[in-house]
């Protein structure tokens, strides 16, 4: 038995254990639990120190609430993101992991917010006040009125931010700030958690608009942002792939906004720019698309995207055939091999088979499925698709071609980005000028790359 006031906390998913084990018993996860003392047991309420309550005082459903005021930062990809800006009073986790761009990208937010007026302060807890000023005056931004700040003692920030009235306040990050009031090491759980509910609350009770910054680690040595998700309005999350210069942000949760929005950006030397039109981005428009090339008209959040899916089926070298995705989800490729061999006859089962978002992006949306399945054939059979054509449905196991959410825009985005054919689910309407071949079945569509026959 664990000694009086200690627990073991799991660092990732923030379940408390009696007992160290090397494995976490709540989320699988390895060596993840650390002794922490807490101050009282876990999920007990504190001793009132009133005695009793006054009650509840309901409203009705229908009564009126003003839709909330925001504040649009001025960096449109940001404030689209979090549901048309900041809502004062609000608390935003923005995780990603170390080296994607967070502290820039809030840099940039605090810094336009302030040219146009809001009261906004930058607090870091991991970059001396001479590396942030450097940073922005490097953006350009080393005019805007950002009040800046080194702290990691979580008292004075409070105290600090009190003596001021502000709009929005940056933390950067959540994981460097600790609190006296528990004696845990900063970075653990309930540092984590005690730091966020005080600046939560901070930020209902004065009306100031809190963006929290988390590392994502997979090596569990510090707390991961998972373990206050449930105490902010929103979590977004800052993507990118190594080697390529493009970010994505992403609403993963959001109680004043749509949670399936993105944010496109480019990291540059000056900073972060918005990217207003991704598909212009993610497409290779100059030569030839190649054989194993399909264009997939997207939809990632309320936006229409296309983006190149390039496929590679190779003899294997050795006897167990590779698979590799990069962007896509494996499983659903798995899938889509089987129903290739299954339904349509086209066996890659001892062949090597690479498949990769170009640009990237992560493609979660099944639709993608026929994309898939035509940058495969094309590559297996060596037949080109059009240079003008887009490609989306989805694919059951029966090997039907099923309709998807929003496809005239789709078609719309296509038709925009010069292209003139779809190859699609079946009863669509040809429409803004696009030629859309519709396919009943997933054999339909390899007898149509097959055959070059577009009607
Ligand atoms: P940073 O915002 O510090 O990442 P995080 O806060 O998520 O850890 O960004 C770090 C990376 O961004 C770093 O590798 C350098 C790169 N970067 C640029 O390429 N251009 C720039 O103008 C800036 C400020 C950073
Ligand atoms: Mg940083």
């Amino acid at each position: 038995m664990a000694r009086d006031g200690a627990a073991y906390v799991c660092q990732s998913c923030g379940s408390v254990q009696t007992k160290w084990s090397g494995q976490c018993p709540a989320c699988a996860a390895w060596n993840s639990l650390v002794e922490e003392v807490q101050s009282r047991p876990p999920g007990a309420m504190a001793p009132s120190k009133t005695g009793r309550g006054r009650g509840l005082a309901f409203e009705g459903l229908q009564d009126h609430t003003p839709s909330p005021p925001r504040i649009a930062t001025g960096v449109e990809e940001f404030d689209r993101v979090c549901g048309g800006g900041v809502v004062p009073g609000s608390a935003i986790l923005l995780g990603g992991d170390p080296g994607v761009g967070k502290s820039t990208l809030l840099l940039q937010v605090a810094a336009q917010a302030a040219l146009r007026g809001a009261a906004c302060a930058y607090i870091s807890g991991e970059e001396a006040i001479e590396q942030v000023r450097a940073r922005a005056q490097r953006m350009g931004l080393g005019d805007a009125p950002v009040k800046l700040a080194a702290e990691t003692s979580l008292r004075e920030i409070l105290e600090g931010l009190k003596r001021d009235r502000f709009d929005l306040v940056v933390i950067d990050s959540i994981q460097t700030l600790w609190s006296d009031a528990h004696e845990a090491a900063p970075g653990s759980v309930t540092q984590v958690r005690a730091a966020a509910g005080e600046l939560v609350r901070m930020a209902k009770k004065r009306g100031v608009a809190v963006i929290l910054v988390g590392h994502v680690t997979k090596e569990g040595t510090i707390a991961g942002p998972r373990v206050i998700e449930h105490m902010v309005d929103a979590v977004l999350a800052f993507e990118g792939e190594r080697g390529y210069p493009f970010r994505i942000l992403r609403g993963a949760k959001n109680r004043f906004g749509a949670t399936d929005e993105i944010g496109v950006f480019e990291m540059g030397d000056v900073g972060l720019t918005e990217v207003k039109n991704p598909s212009a981005l993610f497409l290779n428009t100059a030569g030839e698309r190649a054989a194993g090339a399909a264009v997939f008209a997207g939809i990632e959040g309320s936006r229409p995207v296309l983006v190149e899916f390039q496929a590679l089926v190779a003899p294997s070298a050795y006897g167990t055939p590779r698979r590799a995705v990069v962007g896509w989800d494996n499983g659903r490729l798995a899938m889509i091999l089987a129903v290739l061999e299954a339904r349509c006859g086209l066996g890659l089962g001892d062949r090597d088979v690479y498949l990769n978002v170009a640009g990237g992006l992560r493609i979660s949306e099944p639709a993608a499925d026929l994309a898939a399945a035509a940058a495969l054939i094309s590559s297996a059979l060596d037949e080109a698709l059009p240079q003008d054509c887009v490609v989306f449905g989805e694919i059951s196991l029966s090997g039907e071609v099923r309709p998807v959410s929003r496809m005239d825009a789709r078609l719309k985005e296509a038709a925009k980005l010069g292209f003139k054919k779809a190859l699609a689910p079946e009863g669509l309407e040809s429409a803004a000028g696009m030629a859309v071949s519709g396919a009943h079945r997933l054999a339909d569509a390899l007898r149509r790359i097959r055959d070059v026959d577009w009607a």
